[in-house]
């Protein structure tokens, strides 16, 4: 994969033959890629999230048709297409609520639906383009995003948008990025509990590029901001509705509810691969709930423990609250005004 933009740390790496996945579980301990060779494996690494983050997500499992077919398009004459749709929906049900993951499915079945002389060579090209095209998007949002903030001293994000999340830069982190070139500018990382991409991620990956950041617990932010101390808040997304509301990490509309009290502006920086033009609101937005396990301490890890958890992983912020949505394609301010521009849904 090549691209005219400097690379930060990358979360996937496609060798040709083989996607190479950065475990995320592991950071910032242990910088440790996993090699797959086959569409179950990358499902796998979607579902277990060693491969987090809504683009991300989709870039690998575009990878993991490609997998697909290496596999079985010389290996199995006559049934290599049924092959690679049962991979496919393999790779669909991985992880629900990032449209990114079914928006990359799409193109490489579109692939598929045409008659190619070759085509795995097709389907590796329609990956690799997927995966570029991500990251000049991010640079694109990077500089849009950042053209809302000037005079913005201080800034809060969620989660972790970055170059672990995308096919490189970020989406809101890449925003981010971009400010920091420009202007003086102090960053705060909630650390995002219960799976800490904040603490874990986004703190390691501003630090890697020489940002200075500080974190917060995520019950701190409501003083944050009565201290003054932020004008915005800065998030990416999963998914988009066409009226603007907006699914991503859980804890982003805590967040949002608070920024309104105190005056704060939010911002969400996600690609038009983010948007799903097939619903309406929020209301249609599949929430994956994970095993409690990943929030309950070990002790309560028991049978007939009375202590049981609830671990919804995304939440829905009303387009309400949003004051501006960032993509390659342009700002909307007030999005709950006028809903998502259709130019950007096509
Ligand atoms: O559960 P995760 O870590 O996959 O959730 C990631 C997020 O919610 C991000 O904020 C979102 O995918 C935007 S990433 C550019």
């Amino acid at each position: 994969m090549t691209t005219a933009h400097t690379l930060t740390v990358q979360a996937l790496h496609w060798t040709g033959t083989s996607l190479r996945v950065l475990d995320q579980r592991q950071l910032p301990d242990t910088l440790r890629y996993d090699e797959y060779t086959d569409a179950a494996g990358v499902a796998e690494a979607i579902t277990s999230m060693r491969v987090r983050g809504a683009p991300a997500i989709g870039i690998a499992a575009a990878y993991g048709v490609v997998l697909s077919a290496l596999q079985h398009f010389s290996s199995n004459p006559g049934h290599w297409q049924q092959a690679i749709a049962t991979d496919i929906e393999l790779l669909a049900n991985s992880r629900p609520t990032a449209v990114n993951l079914f928006w990359a499915l799409d193109k490489m079945r579109s692939v598929l639906d045409r008659p190619q002389a070759d085509p795995v060579a097709a389907l590796a090209a329609c990956a690799v383009k997927i995966h570029a095209d991500d990251i000049n998007d991010n640079h694109t949002m990077g500089e849009l995003g950042a053209d809302l903030l000037a005079g913005a001293k201080g800034i809060l994000t969620h989660c972790n948008t970055g170059s672990l999340a995308t096919g490189g830069y970020g989406t809101a982190l890449g925003v981010i990025r971009s400010v920091y070139q420009r202007q003086a500018v102090t960053i705060y990382a909630g650390e995002t509990r219960p799976w800490l991409q904040g603490a874990r991620l986004t703190v390691w990956e501003l630090s890697q590029d020489g940002i200075p950041v500080t974190l917060i617990a995520d019950s701190a932010a409501a003083w944050l901001m009565q201290s003054g101390a932020i004008d915005w808040v800065i998030v990416g997304a999963d998914r988009i509705a066409k009226n603007g509301d907006t699914a991503n990490k859980i804890g982003t509309y805590s967040l949002a509810v608070l920024a309104k009290q105190h005056g704060v502006k939010v911002m969400v920086v996600a690609p038009t691969t983010t948007l799903d033009g097939s619903i309406a609101s929020g209301k249609d937005i599949h929430i994956e709930q994970r095993n409690p396990n990943e929030l309950l301490p070990p002790c309560y890890v028991v049978e007939d423990s009375l202590v049981s958890g609830w671990n919804p992983v995304f939440d829905v912020t009303p387009a309400g609250l949003i004051d501006a949505i960032v993509t390659e394609r342009g700002v909307m301010l007030n999005p709950a005004e006028h809903g998502i521009p259709l130019a950007w849904l096509i």
